[in-house]
């Protein structure tokens, strides 16, 4: 039985209820539709809307419905038009004309909007928890590589020595204002639409703060207009899963160019790689390249669900159905990328010797070198004249700056340098003496880490 049928005379033509159709995609909600009924049967019931006998046939009902769909004893109509309508028809077919009353003081505008609202804030806790484990990866990483030299880049070339730890915790901080952004959105995901009925309201003694309480949401929508009408908490989200996907893809390009022969500074392990079909030498960093690719949805939804929205009247317009398209498609594909990045954190290797060897002679030492000028009476402008000059003298000698001797420096340089300037040319000494508070010094790392802990 359609859930509207008495006004029409002829059928639906086939090819409308195919595109109108929605139970493919929403029948991922099955389980929020059946909590959002049973807690508006269970008001109704209370306020005397419905009788008691009815309301408790109905939970019943409701409750064997969801065994049913648990265990696949019932499956949906896959040509229904929608998830609701369906758990409906089920209930009818068990507990008879009771079933038909379980709609009354509500239309399918508040309920699928309801729905919605708490399926995405079961699966934001979800993704909360899967951004903290991948956090607590990169911090475990960090640990043991406090004292692990890699070169910093600026434009992708060297520019100074930074740790390991120092580069995986820039990371770590991207990640927690991703999470806080979520847990941010979560009072506004919880607004309760439910009882704004189809747009207007309802003459039916409704207890709304009741329902809200039953289903833990923070508040009831305050106008039933924009309750039932608007979509921003979709589109919050997915702006939320883009940033973070975008945090992910840089990740993502960084593990490439690493397990890159040219780089080899890392190698990622047989469970997230894949070989080649025709070149038996390969081992491909596509768990990377994946994530990296599935932004383009992320970003898809984002732009999808904002287009739909744009300048619909109010107030529940059919366009709207497209909202879970684009939510479960960023939804799924952000939970996948983070829980994929843990995967990879736990399979990799760090080869830091060549980390090491990477920094030798790349004159990412040498605004140390300029920095011992300005101690020594220069100004920044004139140091960093003469440092720069240096390193022309390097290239053309063939030098590297640590090996230079004290001769060397006064040479190519400038008649100030002495054993103190020569001194401070390894690698390992320009990172330890970046101790400003948020620097890559061991000791300030070590701070950071202690906060990054107390915020996980
Ligand atoms: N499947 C629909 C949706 O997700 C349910 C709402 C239908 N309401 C209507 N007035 N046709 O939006």
């Amino acid at each position: 039985m359609s859930l509207w049928g008495g006004r029409f005379a002829e059928e639906t033509d086939r090819l409308m209820r195919e595109f109108s159709s929605s139970i493919q995609i929403d029948s991922k909600m099955w389980a929020v539709d059946l909590k959002v009924s049973t807690a508006h049967t269970r008001m109704l019931a209370a306020q005397g809307i419905l009788s008691a006998a009815d309301g408790e046939k109905i939970v019943a009902g409701l409750e064997e419905i969801g065994a049913e769909i648990a265990s696949g004893k019932w499956k949906f109509n896959p040509e229904a038009e929608d998830i609701h309508g369906e758990i409906e028809g089920r209930l009818f077919e068990k507990i008879g004309d009771a079933a038909k009353r379980m709609h009354t003081a509500r239309s399918r505008n508040d309920q699928v909007v309801t729905d919605t609202r708490l399926y995405l804030k079961e699966h934001v806790e979800v993704l909360i928890d899967g951004i903290k484990e991948l956090q607590q990866d990169l911090l475990l990483h960090a640990e043991s590589h406090r004292e692990t030299l890699l070169p910093g880049m600026t434009h992708l070339q060297h520019a100074q020595p930074v740790s390991l730890a120092h580069h995986l915790l820039a990371y770590f901080w991207m990640f927690q204002r991703d999470s806080a952004r979520l847990q941010e959105s979560l009072p506004r995901i919880l607004s309760l639409p439910l009882g704004a009925a189809a747009l207007a309201g309802t003459g039916f003694p409704l207890d709304r703060q009741r329902v809200a309480r039953d289903l833990q949401f923070l508040e009831v929508a305050p106008n039933s207009l924009d309750a039932v009408s608007d979509r921003d908490f979709v589109i919050e989200f997915l702006a939320n899963a883009s940033i973070c996907m975008m945090h992910l893809s840089r990740l993502c390009e960084e593990l490439i160019l690493w397990s890159a022969p040219e780089f080899a500074f890392i190698e990622l392990g047989d469970a997230v790689t894949t070989g080649s079909s025709i070149m038996p030498q390969k081992k491909n960093p596509d768990a990377a390249e994946l994530i990296r690719g599935r932004v383009g949805r992320v970003y898809g939804a984002l732009m999808g669900s904002l287009t739909m929205m744009k300048a619909l009247p109010l107030s529940y317009n059919r366009d709207m159905q497209e909202d879970k398209v684009h939510l479960f498609s960023g939804l799924e594909t952000v939970t996948a990328s983070v829980k994929l990045m843990s995967l990879m954190f736990k399979n990799i290797q760090w080869k830091t010797d060549n980390m090491a060897q990477a920094l030798r002679g790349d004159f990412s030492n040498a605004t140390d070198l300029a920095d011992d000028l300005v101690e020594k009476g220069k100004t920044f402008r004139e140091a960093h004249h003469i440092v720069g000059q240096l390193v022309q003298w390097c290239i053309k000698n063939g030098k590297i700056l640590e090996d230079l001797s004290v001769e060397d420096l006064k040479a190519g340089g400038d008649p100030a340098f002495d054993k103190i300037s020569a001194a401070k040319l390894a690698h390992k000494t320009v990172m330890a003496a970046r101790r400003s508070e948020g620097g890559t010094s061991p000791e300030a790392v070590q701070l950071q880490l202690e906060k990054a802990k107390k915020v996980l």
